[in-house]
């Protein structure tokens, strides 16, 4: 099988692009109760709509951006989330999304591949702010917005979380 290209990697975790390898674990992660109340449902009914979305979603990102959604392994390759940056139409910026599956949830690994990824905005994308949006009751993605150093901005609307208002963070690099 192929290895999915590293890009980065930090004390407990290697994160690299997503492969349409990865469906198996995509299909399972978006299907989490968590995921979808808190993130949505992307409507992964199969391993094929994983594929498919790999393909449209992270993959044509990488492409196009340079950036985009990326897999978290632990340093034994076992994928327990994901962690990277989307670009929306709506928003000026690009945004910071997690998700890890729930056994491997409040061990300091979600926080570990953010701080990464925004390092790696700042030194190799050169990017100079990065957004955030989470519905106000997701409390686990608050704190951890918070602990980034991401800062509340204001409420907005956007069609990809049901069009239910939700949290705008921001975090300017100088
Ligand atoms: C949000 C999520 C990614 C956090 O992942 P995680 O690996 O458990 O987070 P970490 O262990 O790195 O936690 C980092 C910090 O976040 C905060 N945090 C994490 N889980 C929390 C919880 N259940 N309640 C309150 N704070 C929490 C804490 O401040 C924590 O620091 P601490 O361990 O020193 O207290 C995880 O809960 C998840 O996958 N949720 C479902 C998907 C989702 O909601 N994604 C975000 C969409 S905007």
């Amino acid at each position: 099988m192929m290895n999915n290209l590293e890009i980065i990697r930090t004390s407990h975790l290697i994160l690299s692009e997503l492969t349409i390898n990865d469906a198996n674990f995509i299909f399972k992660l978006y299907n989490d109760r968590d995921f979808i109340r808190y993130i949505g449902d992307k409507g992964i009914a199969s391993v094929q709509d994983a594929e498919s979305f790999i393909l449209q979603g992270p993959i044509n990102s990488y492409n196009i951006n340079n950036y985009g959604l990326c897999l978290i392994s632990l340093l034994d390759k076992k994928p327990i989330g994901i962690c990277g940056l989307l670009k929306r139409d709506k928003l000026d910026s690009p945004d910071i999304g997690f998700a890890i599956l729930p056994n491997f949830r409040k061990q300091g690994y979600a926080l570990e591949a953010s701080r990464a990824i925004l390092n790696d905005a700042r030194e190799r994308l050169q990017l100079t702010k990065i957004l955030a949006i989470t519905s106000s009751e997701n409390i686990a993605s608050i704190e951890l917005l918070l602990k980034l150093g991401m800062v509340y901005k204001k409420m907005i609307t956007i069609k990809e979380f049901d069009s239910k208002p939700v949290q705008l963070y921001s975090i300017q690099f100088n």
